[in-house]
């Protein structure tokens, strides 16, 4: 899909569909592109916003037929929510919400009026949100279906705005973000027999290669020489190679710089500790961090970024094989440290355990991690918010912050040193479980082992990774959270050091 911008009026675009924002207060016809469109229909909008049909409300979309009035001969209202709460992510839903709309109803081609007048946001932050949320909101995952989903596209958008070229620099930017965030769903969407360990390895090699990314894949020789003996404990029950993913983005003064770190569990059955069959299809996404981290090294390095990033993303599958490491075995990770294998099905943390070793042996800092790492923090937070673990709490505070501005929710969980008590060992320096009490944050005490002293944030995206229901840039499947997050983190962290 082509989005191009003109300083023609919307209203006069030669397009199938037109796609206006309303927001919601009394006198939404007063202002701004709404106000064109009503007197070009001669007051028509009137009795609908009489009859409240037509309110501006968050997620609402009219539809209007203009019989000639205007030059598209569709109008699609997309609502805002109420003014005063106008802001980045508003524009982002209601931009995937009316393009959604819009393609629902035909083949064609879309002009959206941008007009800044309703907020005191920029233009290149409102086209650049906009843009975003097209092609967030835009997603399908229909590589396997025939005949496609739905038939219908849009292809081509023009964005009307009286600010041509702060309107492209920001459309550019959203679509790097949301491009990002949409490559990360299509990894997490692919079944496990499509996606193994060494199938992610190519994509994430091709991804790396469209945008200028170094990348190095590790097997398990190379692993094993390193001592990842955590890492490969899990790897031993699957007859796919596992396989580690480095990539470096080298934008910045010679530091090591930022280390990502994500869960790349290709398919998790649990291991010998196996998991009910109830809903094990959704494990084919337990890579979701993997696919994350990948894909925020092509948006950091689209934008140029002047930092240095390194990803790292630890593949296996989680399987019950004659070789696989068994309820009590002993594994001895890249730092030395030995662990007790109480539950194989907790096996995220395990191969973390030798990523966040390698990252810190690398130098790199602070370090995030991302992972689909516990079913606990779906019990606390939901489907709505990522869960922040941290050794520190400022770092902690940046990533929410870096939430805030892409439109992805974090809340904190404490790391009190109570909670270490419940991965003591008897027979290891730890073990890989902690009881059912605090599941999400025993599971991060773990992994602040791994840690140690450098500044860390562990992204726990169990309940977040996917969607349930399509709403505004969600489409139901894997969300790509906490991709556009983690592009932002690394924005505000080159702009702090320039
Ligand atoms: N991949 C799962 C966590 C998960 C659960 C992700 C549901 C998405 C949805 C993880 O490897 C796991 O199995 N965790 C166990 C840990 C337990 C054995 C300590 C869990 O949460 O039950
Ligand atoms: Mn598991
Ligand atoms: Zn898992």
């Amino acid at each position: 899909m082509d989005i191009h911008v003109s300083g023609q009026p919307a209203l006069e675009a030669d397009a199938d569909h037109l796609l206006i924002f309303a927001t919601k207060d009394d006198d939404l016809l007063e202002r701004g592109a709404l106000r064109r469109l009503n007197d070009a229909l001669d007051g028509g909008l009137t009795p609908l916003v009489e009859a409240g049909e037509l309110t501006g409300a968050v997620n609402q979309t009219v539809v209007i037929h203009t019989f000639g009035k205007t030059t598209a001969p569709r109008v699609v209202i997309a609502g805002l929510g109420p003014a005063e709460q106008l802001g980045l992510d508003e524009y982002r839903n209601a931009a995937a919400t009316g393009a959604r709309k819009a393609r629902s109803l035909s083949t064609g081609t879309l002009a959206i009026e941008v007009d800044g007048e309703q907020c005191d946001l920029g233009m290149a932050e409102i086209a650049g949100a906009i843009a975003e949320g097209l092609d967030l909101g835009l997603y399908r995952f229909d590589r396997h279906r025939t005949p496609k989903q739905t038939p219908n596209d849009l292809t081509r958008v023009s964005l009307h705005s009286d600010d041509v070229a702060a309107a492209e620099a920001g459309i550019a930017e959203g679509r790097s973000l949301a491009g990002a965030a949409n490559f990360a769903r299509d990894l997490a969407n692919e079944p496990s027999n499509l996606l193994t360990p060494t199938e992610l390895a190519g994509r994430a090699e091709a991804w790396a290669g469209e945008h200028g990314v170094e990348i190095e894949i590790m097997d398990e020789a190379a692993a094993a020489e390193l001592g990842m003996g955590s890492f490969l404990g899990v790897a031993k029950g699957s007859h796919q190679p596992a396989k580690f993913l480095i990539l470096r983005h080298r934008g910045g003064a010679d530091e090591p710089g930022l280390g990502y770190c994500g869960k790349g569990i290709t398919f998790d059955t649990g291991g010998i500790s196996i998991k009910p069959a109830a809903n094990m299809e959704a494990m084919k996404q337990d890579m979701s961090g993997a696919a994350a981290v990948v894909a925020s090294m092509g948006a950091i390095a689209d934008l140029k970024l002047p930092i240095n990033v390194t990803a790292l993303a630890p593949c296996t599958e989680n399987m019950p094989g004659g070789n696989a490491i068994k309820p009590g075995d002993l594994l001895t990770a890249m730092n030395g440290a030995t662990i007790e294998v109480i539950n194989t099905d907790a096996e995220g943390r395990l191969v973390l355990a030798d990523a966040l070793s390698y990252a810190n042996h690398l130098g790199l800092s602070p370090l995030i991690d991302v992972a689909t790492l516990t079913g606990a923090v779906a019990v606390a937070l939901g489907d709505v918010a990522t869960g922040v673990m941290a050794n520190d709490d400022g770092l902690a505070a940046e990533v929410i912050e870096a939430g805030k501005r892409a439109g992805e929710k974090f809340w904190q969980l404490p790391m009190f040193d109570e909670y270490d008590e419940q991965i003591r060992s008897q027979v290891a320096d730890v073990k890989n479980t902690g009881g059912r009490l605090a599941g999400a944050i025993t599971a991060a005490k773990f992994l602040a082992r791994f840690a140690g002293d450098t500044p860390w944030a562990h992204l726990d995206m169990a309940g977040t990774d996917d969607a349930a229901k399509t709403r505004g840039t969600q489409v139901k499947g894997a969300s790509g959270v906490p991709v556009r997050s983690l592009v932002r983190f690394a924005a505000a962290r080159a702009e702090a050091s320039a």
